[in-house]
C-alpha cells in the first residue's frame, strides 16, 4: 500500500503526542453518532489515539480527551450533541478535559457558528475531509493551547495507512468509497461528505486479506452508494490501477469472495438505480455474499420518488425486486423508508404501504422526514404537518411489525448458520449472533463458541430476535 507524504507527516505527530503523553496514562472517550461509515471513521480515530498512548474509558470522571463524531442526517442528532455539550462543559471546568468534535455535522456552518458562540470551551472542531489530520490538529491544541477549527469544503483525498482500532474481532467494516453524487432532495449527506471517490482496488484487497489473516470472518463494505464503486472514475476516464480484474462493484465482490478465511460479505448502502445485472449476478454467484440485500426504497409513490430525485419509479423498484428474487436464491431484503416528505398525500403514502406489502421486507428502517438546511426539500412549501407524519409513521410501523412477525414464523424449525458475536447484552447467560439474513439469534452455549460460525436450530421468535439451540 502506498502511504502518502501526508500520512507519514501525521505519523510524526502521533509520535510527538506519544512522547508528551508518556507515563501519563491519559484517557479518552468517544461518542459516535450516525451510520456505519461514521463508526468506521471512529475506529480510525481510536486507532490514532491509542497509538498516541491514550486509553479508552467510558467513565466520564476520568476523561482527559472527549471526542464526539457527529451525524446530521436528521434533527435528533443535533439535540443529542447539544445535550452532551452541557455535560462536557462541567468536565472541562472540573478536569480541563480537551473537547474535540468532528464528523458530518461540523461541515454545517450554522452548527460551527453556534458552537463558537455558545460553547466556547470546545477546543477542536474537525470535519469529514480533515479526519486524517486529527494528530496534527490535536498536537496544536495540546502544545499551542489554541482553539482549532479545521474544516475543508473541497472533497478530501482518499488516504491510506491510518491506524485503526476495530470494535470487534470477528466482524470488520471496510470503507470502499466516500461521498455521494446523488443529491436526493431530502438528504444532507452529499453536502457534508462531498463527491464520490473510490478507494483503489489493491488497497481494499490488501486490507481484507490482512483482516482475514487476523481471523476476521465477516466483512461489511461501506459507502454512501457502494454499487457505484469506481463509476465516477470509469465515466470520467480517470486512470486507476486495476488489480485482479477489479474495475466495478461486481468485480470487487468476486475478488473478495475468493479471499480465504472470509466467510461472509455484506455491503451498505446500494442505490436501486445502480443495481445493474452484473451486480445481481455477482451476488448470486458468490457464496460468501450474504443474501440479505439492503435496497433503500424511501417512498412508494412514483410522484414523490421523482421529487425526491431518486431516479426510479414504483414499478421499476418492484421490477428490480422481482428480477433479484428470480436470480438470487434465498434472497431477503431490507429497506429504508421516509414518511412525510413534502407533498406526500394520503394516496402517495398508500403506495408506500403497497410496496411494503408486496416485497415483504425482512427489516424496514423507518424515518420521519426531517428538514435539513441547504437541501431542496427544506425549501419546499408543501411540508407535511407533524400529526400526519406521525399518523402515517404509526400505520407503517404496524404493517411492518405484523409482517416481521409473520416472516419470523418461517424460521422456526429451520437450521441457520450463525456467526456468534458474544454474550447477549440483555442476558449474560445467553450468546448472540446473526443469520445470513442479519437476524439476531440468542441461544445458550459455551463461551468458546464466540467468533465461530455454527449451526443453530431456531425454536421461537420474539419480533426483534429469534431463539435457537445448538444443533446436534
Ligand atoms: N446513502 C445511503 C444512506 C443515507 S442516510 C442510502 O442512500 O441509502 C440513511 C437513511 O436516512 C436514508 O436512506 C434515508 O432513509 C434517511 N434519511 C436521509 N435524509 C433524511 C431526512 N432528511 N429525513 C429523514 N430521513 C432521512
Ligand atoms: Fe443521501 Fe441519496 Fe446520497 Fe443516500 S443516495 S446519501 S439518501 S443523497
Ligand atoms: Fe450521518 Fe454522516 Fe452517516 S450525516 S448518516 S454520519 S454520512
Amino acid at each position: 500500500m502506498a502511504i502518502s507524504k501526508e500520512i507519514n507527516d501525521q505519523k510524526k505527530y502521533i509520535e510527538k503526542i506519544k512522547e508528551i503523553n508518556k507515563d501519563k496514562k491519559l484517557k479518552y472517550s468517544i461518542l459516535t453518532m450516525g451510520c456505519q461509515l461514521n463508526e468506521n471513521d471512529s475506529e480510525k480515530i481510536c486507532g490514532m489515539l491509542e497509538e498516541m498512548g491514550y486509553v479508552k474509558t467510558t467513565n466520564n470522571d476520568e476523561v482527559d480527551l472527549a471526542v464526539m463524531n457527529t451525524c446530521c442526517v436528521r434533527e435528533n442528532a443535533e439535540d443529542k450533541l447539544f445535550g452532551k455539550l452541557g455535560e462536557l462543559k462541567r468536565l472541562k471546568e472540573n478536569r480541563g478535559t480537551i473537547v474535540a468534535i468532528g464528523g458530518c455535522m461540523m461541515q454545517e456552518k450554522h452548527i460551527t457558528d453556534k458552537i463558537k458562540e455558545s460553547y466556547p470551551f470546545v477546543d477542536m472542531i474537525f470535519g469529514t475531509h480533515t479526519l486524517y489530520k486529527f494528530p496534527e490538529d490535536l498536537y496544536k491544541v495540546i502544545e499551542e493551547k489554541n482553539k482549532l477549527i479545521d474544516i475543508l469544503d473541497i472533497d478530501g483525498k482518499v488516504f491510506e495507512g491510518l491506524p485503526i482500532k476495530r470494535d470487534s474481532k470477528v466482524k470488520a467494516s471496510v470503507t470502499i468509497m466516500n461521498g455521494c453524487n446523488n443529491f436526493c432532495s431530502y438528504c444532507i449527506v452529499p453536502y457534508v461528505r462531498g463527491r464520490e471517490r473510490s478507494r483503489m482496488p489493491k488497497d481494499i484487497i490488501d486490507e481484507v486479506t490482512e483482516l482475514a489473516k487476523k481471523g476476521y470472518k465477516e466483512i461489511t463494505l461501506l459507502g454512501q452508494n457502494v454499487n457505484s464503486y469506481l463509476r465516477v472514475e470509469r465515466e470520467n476516464n480517470v486512470e486507476f490501477e486495476e488489480y485482479q480484474g477489479i474495475n466495478s462493484f461486481a468485480t470487487l465482490l468476486e475478488a473478495i469472495n475468493k479471499i480465504d478465511g472470509i466467510e461472509r460479505i455484506r455491503f451498505v448502502s446500494p442505490h436501486p438505480k445502480d443495481f445493474t445485472d452484473d451486480v445481481i449476478d455477482a451476488i448470486a454467484k458468490c457464496d460468501k455474499v450474504c443474501k440479505l440485500i439492503h435496497l433503500p426504497l424511501q417512498a412508494g409513490s412514483t410522484e414523490i420518488l421523482k421529487v425526491m430525485n431518486r431516479k426510479y419509479t414504483k414499478e421499476q423498484y418492484l421490477e428490480l425486486v422481482e428480477k433479484m428474487k428470480a436470480k438470487i436464491p434465498n434472497l431477503t431484503l431490507s429497506t429504508d423508508i421516509i414518511v412525510g416528505f413534502p407533498g406526500e398525500t394520503d394516496e402517495d403514502f398508500e403506495d408506500t404501504l403497497d410496496v411494503v406489502k408486496k416485497v415483504c421486507f425482512e427489516q424496514v428502517y423507518m424515518f420521519i422526514y426531517s428538514r435539513r438546511i441547504g437541501t431542496p426539500g427544506d425549501k419546499m412549501e408543501n411540508q407535511v404537518p407533524d400529526e400526519i407524519k406521525h399518523k402515517h409513521f404509526d400505520r407503517l410501523k404496524e404493517l411492518v411489525e405484523s409482517q416481521i412477525e409473520k416472516n419470523n414464523q418461517k424460521y422456526i424449525g429451520t437450521i441457520q448458520k450463525v456467526l456468534v458475536e458474544g454474550k447477549s447484552k440483555n442476558n449474560e447467560n445467553m450468546l448472540t449472533g446473526r443469520t445470513d439474513s442479519n437476524k439476531v439469534v440468542i441461544f445458550e452455549g459455551s463461551e468458546d463458541l464466540i467468533d465461530k460460525m455454527i449451526d443453530l436450530k431456531i425454536i421461537s421468535e420474539h419480533m426483534w430476535y429469534l431463539k435457537g439451540v445448538v444443533n446436534g
